[in-house]
């Protein structure tokens, strides 16, 4: 697949089905986001696997169907602590961590594995379910899994590249 239709494919789905994902397509998805870029190579992620029993804790925390049938999900989570801090003190975590997540969530959908990314959730929950400590803040929740039958790829809506290109003289 080249990556035109990679990105073509990869879509938010918000319902699934309780077909599992295989150990081997997390490892590989979990490789790809290994590979990921940061500022300074600083790699200021951790992401913690959500399966099993540990699912009815997450379903609190973003209050949709999604959580309460995807069979897995990963938060990931940001250290302000390991970030790069440029001259003017601004924070690149923010930036490494939807670089990271982008490898994720392409990777899946590489493997057939459909994904979402979710950042509006309860962010004072989750980081007491993880206890995580000051400096390490979760900041996407990626349910993971298979569509249902009422999901599905919708049609993209996207700007024209008129309205977001200038070529400078
Ligand atoms: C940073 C970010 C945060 C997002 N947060 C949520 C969210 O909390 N809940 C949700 O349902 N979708 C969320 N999305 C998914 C977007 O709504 C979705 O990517 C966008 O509508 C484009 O649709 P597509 O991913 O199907 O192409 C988020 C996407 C990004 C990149």
């Amino acid at each position: 697949m080249d990556f035109l239709t990679l990105c073509q494919q990869r879509y938010s789905e918000r319902r699934y089905s309780d077909k599992p994902v295989s150990q081997a397509d997390l490892d590989y998805i979990l490789a790809c986001a290994q590979l990921a870029p940061s500022a300074v190579n600083k790699q200021p992620w951790h992401f913690y696997v959500v399966q099993g029993e540990s699912l009815q804790k997450v379903a609190p925390i973003y209050r949709r169907e999604t959580f309460k049938e995807a069979p897995m999900c990963l938060v990931i989570t940001g250290n302000h602590a390991e970030s790069w801090h440029r001259y003017d003190g601004k924070d690149h975590c923010d930036i490494d961590i939807a670089i990271v997540t982008e490898h994720i969530v392409l990777a899946a959908a590489e493997r057939g594995i459909n994904t979402c990314w979710v950042c509006n959730f309860d962010v004072d929950a989750c980081k007491n379910w993880l206890q995580l400590p000051e400096n390490e803040e979760p900041m996407v929740l990626i349910p993971m899994g298979y569509a249902s039958a009422e999901g599905g790829a919708t049609v993209k809506k996207r700007k024209e590249l008129a309205q977001l290109v200038t070529y400078l003289p």
